[in-house]
């Protein structure tokens, strides 16, 4: 980006967020290539999902402390969806810095659903749940995950303004938003507890599942009876 570009631009996304958002991409699409038994990295799915449950907990704290579109009380508007739906539908769609009204339904149900994949995924695991309902769970994810990214490109096209790229840089056009200040970013305390809350969460991690960050081997549970030879 050149200097003029930069200055042309205003602050949105923080940096935590942004790299929340894409190494959860990548711990997700790890999960998925690597849930079939007979996929070569199949001793990655496990590693992959209990990654992405870190990156669950840093989000949470996150929304509480991180910078100012971070969090949830700057985004969780139910009150303003109806307003958002009809404009929308009137062909009048409106920008928002942040996530949009119903936007923020999306992120709420990403994160719980991938939390729901994760606890059901680790109760696989320990032998309490049948792999099927994982699955299933797991695919629902999937469907959100298109409508999610189905819902970013059409808003972008239908706004004239390009989200994804935004999510990247973390940074919105002056253009746009006219009079629209520099977003308040984290402070050190907030990257502080957001550390916190990732090493943390890996400690509790590795005291429920001591493996969890090692790959690991998978066994076939498809019939009840182990092949031994
Ligand atoms: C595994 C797949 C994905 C998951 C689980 C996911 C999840 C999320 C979550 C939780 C947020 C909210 C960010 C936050 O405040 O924490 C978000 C926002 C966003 N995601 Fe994704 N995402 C996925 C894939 C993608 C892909 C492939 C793209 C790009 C094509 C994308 C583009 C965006 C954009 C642009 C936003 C910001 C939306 C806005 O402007 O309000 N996401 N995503
Ligand atoms: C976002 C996270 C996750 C996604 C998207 C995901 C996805 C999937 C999918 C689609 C399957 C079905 C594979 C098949 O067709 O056989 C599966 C199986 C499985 N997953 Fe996950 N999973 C996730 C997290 C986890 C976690 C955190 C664990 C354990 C700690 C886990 C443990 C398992 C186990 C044990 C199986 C059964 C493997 C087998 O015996 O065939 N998953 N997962």
């Amino acid at each position: 980006m050149t200097n003029s570009e930069y200055t042309r631009t205003f602050k949105v996304w923080d940096t935590p967020l942004r790299l929340f958002h894409w190494l959860l991409v990548l711990a997700i699409s790890i999960a998925f290539l690597s849930s079939d038994d007979d996929s070569p990295i199949a001793s990655w799915h496990m590693v992959a999902g209990w990654s992405a449950a870190a990156l669950l907990a840093f989000r949470l704290i996150w929304g509480f402390v991180g910078g100012e579109h971070a969090r949830f009380v700057n985004f969780i508007r139910p009150t303003a969806i109806a307003t958002h739906a009809r404009d929308l539908l009137a062909g009048h769609p409106r920008r928002s810095v942040g996530h949009n009204p119903l936007g923020a339904i999306a992120v709420v149900a990403l994160i719980g659903l991938t939390g729901i994949v994760i606890w059901s995924g680790s109760s696989v695991a320990a032998g309490g749940m049948d792999k099927d309902l994982h699955e299933a769970l797991a695919y629902s994810l999937l469907a959100l995950i298109g409508l999610h990214v189905g819902a970013v490109l059409l808003m972008s096209l239908l706004t004239g303004e390009n989200l994804v790229r935004a999510m990247i840089s973390g940074r919105k056009k002056n253009s746009l938003y006219p009079n629209v200040r520099e977003a308040r970013g984290p402070g050190l305390f907030a990257a502080l507890l957001g550390a916190a809350a990732i090493v943390l969460a890996i400690i509790a991690i590795v005291m429920v599942d001591p493996t969890a960050f090692a790959p690991q081997q998978r066994h076939s549970h498809h019939g009840s009876h182990e092949e031994r030879d």
